[in-house]
């Protein structure tokens, strides 16, 4: 009898529970056995594992967070660390492992997977910051969740005729700004794949002000950072009464979305498909909406994209 193990590794992200249901329940309908590790590469190295069954994972479908728990694992990224982890697998007989994360996951899952433990990869993150995939689970949830805030921030910005700058998430990554910005008319988008001056800033909004606007959102991306001080600055310069709010980790919780329940559960399935057929160094990703898979290091090789395109459009219909 095959036994796949399955984890959460790095921050999480709404859905993964989704995807670690698809994957338990798809893995014990064909035959198998699994084991949930908890606490990320952690649980691997010191034994937190609980056998799983089709019972284990009800009621989670709709819940954010993990029920795996998960962790950041400093002792994995040494090779000791590494073979800790395999030995764990050759006493459990785990003969594969579905591991739900980030880039820095994928890089565990390699090493282990060069260790002899076939391991496949799921993209959970909320930031959308993996190359080998146009979609990460929980980025619809996060963008959703940072809509409504920012909705709610209007609300009162609009009241008072006010410049609100938003913080979203994305330590690396513009893709929850960007998409955020547009769903909710931001005036300017700032993110850390573009470098963009505050003289632009400004100029953006004097602008939009000689049109009769009364009220502005900012997005700022994490990564881009310091929304205090570019409130500070935009009131400076513009006489426009400014305000700032990060949303920080209110954007990692709550219920996932449609489209992070569905994604996760179809990658989760095909990745125990791979793990069935003995596939590893694997990690699955979405393609113009097919669930493809890509070589670990192929995948954490490739360069996203910032979407230009889109840029362009919130720039030109926010004034
Ligand atoms: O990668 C997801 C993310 O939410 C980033 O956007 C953010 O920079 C980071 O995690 C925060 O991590 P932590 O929860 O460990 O502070």
């Amino acid at each position: 009898q095959k036994t796949i193990g399955i984890l959460t590794s790095g921050g999480d992200a709404p859905g993964m529970n989704a995807a670690a249901r698809a994957v338990v329940r798809a893995a014990l309908k064909k035959g198998m056995r699994v084991i949930g590790i908890q606490r990320g590469y952690n649980g691997l190295i010191h034994g937190e594992m609980v056998e799983m069954n089709m019972r284990s994972v009800s009621d989670i479908i709709h819940r954010g967070g993990t029920m795996l728990y998960t962790a950041r694992c400093v002792e994995f990224r040494e090779w000791e660390g590494v073979l800790k982890a395999k030995k764990t697998c050759e006493e459990t007989g785990i003969d594969g492992i579905v591991v739900i994360g980030g880039d820095g996951s994928f890089r565990g899952a390699a090493d282990l997977s060069k260790a002899g433990v076939p391991c496949v990869g799921l993209p959970g993150t909320i930031d959308n910051d993996i190359a080998c995939t146009e979609y990460t689970i929980g980025y619809d949830t996060a963008m959703n969740t940072a809509m409504e805030m920012v909705d709610k921030i209007r609300d009162t910005s609009q009241s008072h005729d006010r410049c609100s700058v938003v913080e979203v998430m994305g330590r690396r990554a513009g893709y929850i700004a960007l998409n955020t910005g547009i769903a909710c008319g931001a005036t300017c988008i700032l993110v850390p794949e573009l470098e963009m001056k505050m003289e632009d800033v400004i100029a953006k909004i004097k602008e939009a002000q000689s049109l009769g606007k009364q009220n502005f959102i900012v997005l700022v991306a994490e990564g881009v950072g310091g929304s205090n001080e570019i409130a500070k600055q935009i009131e400076e310069a513009t006489g426009i009464e400014s305000r700032a709010t990060v949303l920080g980790h209110v954007q990692r919780g709550g219920n996932p979305t449609v489209r992070d329940r569905v994604e996760a559960s179809r990658m989760g399935y095909y990745a125990v498909e791979l793990l069935e057929k003995g596939i590893g160094n694997r990690v699955v990703g979405l393609q113009k909406g097919e669930v493809v898979d890509f070589d670990i290091q192929e995948a954490l090789s490739m360069k996203k994209e910032f979407p230009m395109d889109l840029y362009k459009i919130a720039n030109e219909i926010s004034f």
